[in-house]
């Protein structure tokens, strides 16, 4: 089938829209590598392994947040938008670290948290002093309670991570958190704290970080006239850019702001918000007016199955076209469970009525990630499969660090050394992320398998040591190596913005056809299919003769 017509005018990126095609890695810099050995990664560590990123061929890298925090949610609760947590590093290291990156030819991309700020924020313990009514409170939504002396919170609401979204201060008021308790929201409508995100962007941007990864994107606007709604209005109410606390309208004159701060640099800087909207919704983020792009989260949501593969690529296409953007591939981040270990497992990616869900594997960890539940091998085939086909699609890629060694999720760690916030306020129903945030495996042996010599803040399994960098350098058959390859030859053979699905005569085999005489062909059954003629340049697997289940090919004609 030829793609269709929105589709077929190729787009040849200028280079300032390298990020259009860009492959994007992630790095959580409290797990990557640790410089001085107190167990947690730091900006030095990251310093060190530039070599690393730079054989693997990634053009930018994101970096999850570094701020000062109490990590209350790993980082996300900032208490100082422009300084770096003393754990990680200083600023200078932080220029050091971009200074280094660029001198390779990586660009860098930071997180930045505009929803919710840390309770240690200097703004959110001056409204606590000042008290009700108050100026300082009215950068966060501050109300009185309900109930005859106010010891009810305003509403019912839910924080995401489970519990009232609701915290009472001393002198009764209740704050609004979306999140944590430690994450009091923002209050948007507020000038100041539209000029203050403004600035911070120009700090950043001031010191060279070439794009920002904006999170909780779709929060930040909310109706907070009265009456407010109850939990269940929220929940049924239509999200159409008028529900009161999500998706609303006026994001677009926010991120309009912001986009006069991002052209007012050369080259402008960029943004990829996250935001967990429907796609018809998708353009308000992702227009050139404002963030420029925005994450596609559908294929990390479904299962590894060649019709939803299909289905989500093309909606994505057209969705990311309309908008005047490319789509942002995703499989792994830091919330999500690693696609090694969640196409291995034997549970559904989709909710009782079909819908898609985030505890794809959740509920193999929440039966305690008994391995004997999850095949592993598998696992790590489709993910191979999986992620050369993402690496081979028009757009951008992000990858999240330890998915080029094949990493599975960390399931073994005992409750006391968890960290998420979601585990401990949903317990009943997640077990939380923390098994994608275990320390990078860079050794064989050691006390914590090269990620520093003081151990590591999340415990790291024994089988680690398989996983690591060290035992993959050198391997032809390793993840590592195959990331490298896919990276170098997409590096060569990526041009045109197009993307043509090709017959394949099997509704389990996907095949499609790149500008550039490029060929991708993935089994995703169980059936060998024969080899297409061409020239095979990258195969996610052994070929038997024939390309077997779970596999994937580029071909070069
Ligand atoms: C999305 C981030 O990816 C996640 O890690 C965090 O917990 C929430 N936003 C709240 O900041
Ligand atoms: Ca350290």
């Amino acid at each position: 089938m030829s793609l269709a017509p929105d589709h077929e005018t190729v787009v040849s990126a200028t280079s300032a829209e390298w990020w259009r095609q860009a492959v994007v890695y992630q790095i959580y810099p409290r797990s990557f590598a640790d410089d001085n050995a107190d167990g947690i990664g730091d900006f030095r560590g990251i310093a060190s392994r530039i070599d690393y990123l730079a054989a693997l061929g990634i053009d930018a890298v994101w970096l999850s947040p570094f701020y000062p925090s109490d990590l209350a949610d790993g980082g996300y609760d900032v208490i100082d938008y422009r300084d770096v947590d003393p754990r990680i590093g200083t600023l200078s290291d932080f220029d050091t670290l971009v200074d280094a990156l660029h001198a390779h030819g990586i660009r860098v991309l930071i997180d930045i948290v505009p929803n919710h700020s840390s309770n240690r924020h200097r703004w959110f313990l001056d409204a606590v002093a000042a008290g009700p009514g108050s100026p300082a409170r009215e950068r966060y939504h501050f109300y009185d309670g309900t109930g005859p002396d106010g010891s009810e919170p305003p509403t019912d609401w839910r924080s995401l991570f489970g519990g009232p979204a609701w915290t009472r201060v001393s002198d009764g008021q209740w704050y609004l958190h979306t999140f944590a308790a430690e994450q009091p929201d923002l209050n948007w409508a507020n000038p100041e704290v539209r000029e203050y995100f403004l600035g911070t962007l120009r700090f950043w941007a001031d010191r060279g970080v070439d794009g920002f990864r904006v999170d909780a994107a779709h929060m930040l606007a909310k109706d907070m006239s009265r009456p407010l709604p109850t939990q269940a209005e929220l929940e049924a109410h239509p999200f159409d850019g008028t529900h009161p606390t999500w998706d609303r309208d006026e994001l677009r004159d926010i991120y309009a702001e912001w986009r006069t701060v991002f052209n007012s640099y050369d080259p402008p800087r960029t943004a990829v918000a996250e935001a967990a909207v429907h796609s018809s919704r998708v353009p308000l983020y992702a227009s050139p007016q404002t963030l420029g792009q925005s994450f596609f989260f559908d294929l990390q949501l479904g299962d590894y199955d060649a019709d939803s593969f299909r289905r989500i690529i093309d909606d994505c296409l057209s969705v990311a076209a309309a908008s005047g953007s490319s789509v942002t591939w995703v499989l792994n981040n830091h919330d999500t469970i690693r696609h090694a270990s969640r196409y291995g497992t034997p549970f559904p990616g989709y909710g009782p009525g079909g819908e898609p869900t985030r505890k794809h594997g959740g509920d193999w960890l929440l039966a305690g990630g008994d391995p004997v539940l999850i095949d592993a091998a598998r696992g790590l085939r489709r993910a191979r499969a999986a992620t050369m086909l993402l690496l081979a699609l028009p757009g951008s890629a992000y990858l999240y660090q330890g998915e080029e060694l094949g990493l599975q999720e960390v399931a073994e760690i005992p409750d006391a050394a968890r960290q998420d916030p979601s585990f401990f306020r949903n317990r009943a129903i997640e077990v939380g992320r923390d098994g994608c945030r275990v320390p990078l495996p860079w050794a064989r042996t050691g006390p914590s398998y090269g990620f520093g010599a003081g151990g590591s803040h999340l415990p790291q399994p024994l089988w680690f040591g398989h996983y690591s960098v060290e035992a993959q350098e050198g391997d032809p058959a390793s993840t590592l190596a195959l990331y490298r390859s896919a990276l170098a030859l997409r590096r060569e053979l990526q041009t045109g913005e197009v993307l043509e699905w090709a017959p394949s005569g099997r509704d389990d085999v996907l095949s499609f056809r790149r500008p550039n005489g490029w060929r991708v062909v993935s089994n995703f059954g169980a059936e060998p299919y024969p080899l297409p003629a061409g020239e095979i340049v990258l195969t996610s697997g052994p070929l038997t003769g024939t390309l077997p289940g779970e596999t994937t090919i580029w071909l070069r004609s």
